[in-house]
């Protein structure tokens, strides 16, 4: 495969005002980072990391100018590793993909061999970016739960943050595979898209969160899956059932977890922290296995988005305004 003299890229720069802006820009190969395989991104998604780093977030990026981008998939167009040739279809997320280093953003990337996932067989370059890293975290979550222990036989998972991109994908796997899935809805009214996902009920925030200070709460959760935190994880907690498993892989309400042993010692409940980003690679492609196969979503244009790069600024825009449900795609080819 011929490498192109140029390919476009999203590049965020910060200005001597210290504001960041972004604007597609032609790059060069030689630009892009050390690295063993060379990927043509076919397809990139949005999550919320991208967002922090296209507005210049130092904790995910630290320096600018840069192309963000957590996931890519794509076809290699180059590599010096043996392991990969030009042409096989690959999946790259997580690790430091989009952070410091050239991201999904750009038509192309280059990363060490070690971040690259086969595409396996049963998924797409698109279908494979609507799960992305909110989808393999999702799946990872839902992996760690049922290790634990929990069967659909066992009564109700609770899904925070059910309308976006981890929850929605959690509560489309856990409904496929047999779950009853109880999903959170935050501010606006999203009970139709939460049914069609296959949230069998859905509660408000306020039904999800308690603040009374008892430590242990009548148990109605086999299990959850949280992905904001704070007073909803910490009440989950304190509402599951003897023996549940809970899972917990992000902070979109808070980072404080205001708790007490009492579950732990008195219920055997257990907690599972999720993090995809450096997830051993025998485990990420066993996870990539599943999505493709047994816990491929039927309705995934449901969840998904599709946009081009040149839309890719105002898709930002509007997770930034918090207007994002789902999973947006974004299309790096013919743009
Ligand atoms: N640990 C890991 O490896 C890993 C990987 C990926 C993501 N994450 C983290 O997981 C979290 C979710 O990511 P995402 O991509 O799914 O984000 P997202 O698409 O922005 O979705 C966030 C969801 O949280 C809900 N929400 C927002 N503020 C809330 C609040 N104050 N209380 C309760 N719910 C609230 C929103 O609900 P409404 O729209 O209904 O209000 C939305 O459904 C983030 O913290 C992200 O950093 C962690």
């Amino acid at each position: 495969m011929t490498l192109p003299d140029a390919f476009k890229a999203l590049v965020v720069r910060e200005t001597t005002e210290n504001q960041f802006v972004r604007a597609i820009e032609q790059r060069k190969i030689g630009d892009l980072p050390q690295g063993d395989v060379v990927v043509q991104v076919l397809y990139t998604s949005l999550n919320y990391k991208d967002i922090l780093s296209a507005t210049g977030n130092r904790g995910v990026t630290r320096n600018y100018p840069h192309t963000p981008g957590i996931d890519a998939a794509g076809i290699v167009a180059d590599s010096t590793n043996e392991g990969f040739k030009p042409g096989d279809e690959v999946i790259v997320t997580s690790y430091d993909l989009g952070m410091n280093t050239a991201g999904g953003f750009g038509q192309y990337i280059r990363v060490p061999a070690g971040w690259v996932v086969p595409q396996p067989q049963g998924l797409k370059a698109a279908e494979a970016m609507v799960y992305g890293t909110a989808g393999f975290t999702a799946a990872l979550s839902v992996w760690n739960m049922i290790e634990s222990g929990v069967a659909p036989d066992d009564g109700d998972v609770l899904v925070s943050g059910a309308t976006g991109g981890v929850g929605s994908i959690a509560v489309s796997i856990l409904s496929k595979i047999g779950y009853s899935v109880t999903a959170v809805n935050g501010v606006a009214d999203e009970t139709d898209y939460l049914k069609e996902i296959g949230a069998k009920k859905i509660i408000s925030i306020a039904e999800a969160t308690d603040t009374n200070g008892r430590p242990l709460l009548k148990s109605r959760w086999a299990g959850g899956i949280d992905t904001v935190g704070g007073d909803i994880l910490t009440t989950t907690i304190r509402s599951a059932k003897y023996g549940a498993a809970v899972t917990c892989c992000g902070n979109v309400a808070a980072a404080d977890l205001p708790l007490n042993v009492y579950p732990f010692i008195l219920r055997g409940v257990r907690l599972i922290g999720i993090d995809s980003q450096n997830c051993p690679m025998p485990i990420r492609q066993k996870i990539w296995q599943k999505i493709a196969s047994e816990w491929k979503i039927e309705w995934l244009q449901a969840i998904t988005t599709e946009a081009s790069l040149a839309e890719l600024s105002d898709k930002i825009d509007l997770m930034l305004q918090g207007k994002h449900i789902g999973r947006t795609i974004i299309k790096m080819t013919n743009d």
